[in-house]
């Protein structure tokens, strides 16, 4: 494998500074299980200061759950790149599910928060992924395909300086992963379409009930770069144990 691995924390809103504190104490002093995986930890913005604090001067870096698309101006309750860049950020995860779920992001606006992000010097991490429905109507392609379009016409510059996350929906939060044949399949898709743009050694992460127990097997997959983890980037051990499941 010659990408280096990334195991990527998304602590989603949850955590507070005493919970974070431990947290980020245990991840700090057990860093160097991770040997040669890169570590990182996205946290919620009002935590990020805290998360620097802890962590500068260790492997591990940090980055948001979200980055505005525009660079400054009215608009309340917006946070710029340049101000992710002013608390050491690293990463900037765009697209996850949950805002395009949630808060109707759609994946122009997704890519066009990716090269945000990129303008300020901060690494995006885009998120693709299925619902259940589309994979039982058989369009994991068609709607993978979709999501990525915008990102891919970002161009080989632009791609060789993201990462993509697969994060398939019914995976997240239900202790239902992807087999690693199901990731894998869809991870040599988005190789593919990646390669196409030039950009072929792009990092893919896999999300979804990621855990300790089945990180080797994922890991194992030849397009599988390392993983992006909810639920159980909480628990410092489980996380490190993942990161140390590198095969
Ligand atoms: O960003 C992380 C994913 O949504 C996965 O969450 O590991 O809790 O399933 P999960």
């Amino acid at each position: 494998h010659t990408r280096k691995r990334l195991v990527m924390g998304n602590w989603k809103m949850h955590g507070s500074l005493a919970a974070n504190a431990a947290l980020l104490d245990g991840l700090a002093a057990g860093a160097m299980r991770a040997g040669e995986t890169q570590l990182a930890v996205c946290v919620p913005f009002p935590y990020l200061a805290q998360a620097q604090a802890a962590l500068a001067g260790t492997p591990i870096s940090w980055g948001a759950q979200d980055v505005s698309v525009h660079t400054q101006g009215a608009y309340t309750g917006e946070v710029a790149p340049a101000m992710l860049a002013d608390f050491g950020v690293t990463w900037a995860l765009c697209g996850h599910s949950e805002r395009r779920a949630l808060h109707g992001e759609s994946s122009d606006l997704v890519a066009a928060k990716a090269a945000s992000a990129l303008a300020a010097g901060l690494t995006p991490v885009v998120c693709v992924g299925e619902t259940l429905a589309d994979r039982d109507a058989d369009q994991v392609e068609r709607v993978i395909g979709e999501q990525l379009a915008p990102v891919l016409a970002l161009g080989a510059e632009a791609l060789a300086r993201l990462v993509i996350a697969y994060e398939p929906v019914w995976a997240i939060g239900t202790g239902r992963t992807a087999t690693p044949e199901q990731a894998q399949a869809v991870h040599a898709f988005i190789r593919a379409a990646l390669a196409q743009h030039g950009a072929g050694q792009t990092r893919i992460l896999y999300g979804g009930s990621v855990k300790a127990a089945n990180a080797a097997s994922l890991f194992a997959q030849p397009d599988i770069d390392g993983a992006l983890v909810g639920g159980a980037s909480l628990v410092a051990d489980e996380f490190l144990n993942i990161a140390a499941a590198v095969a």
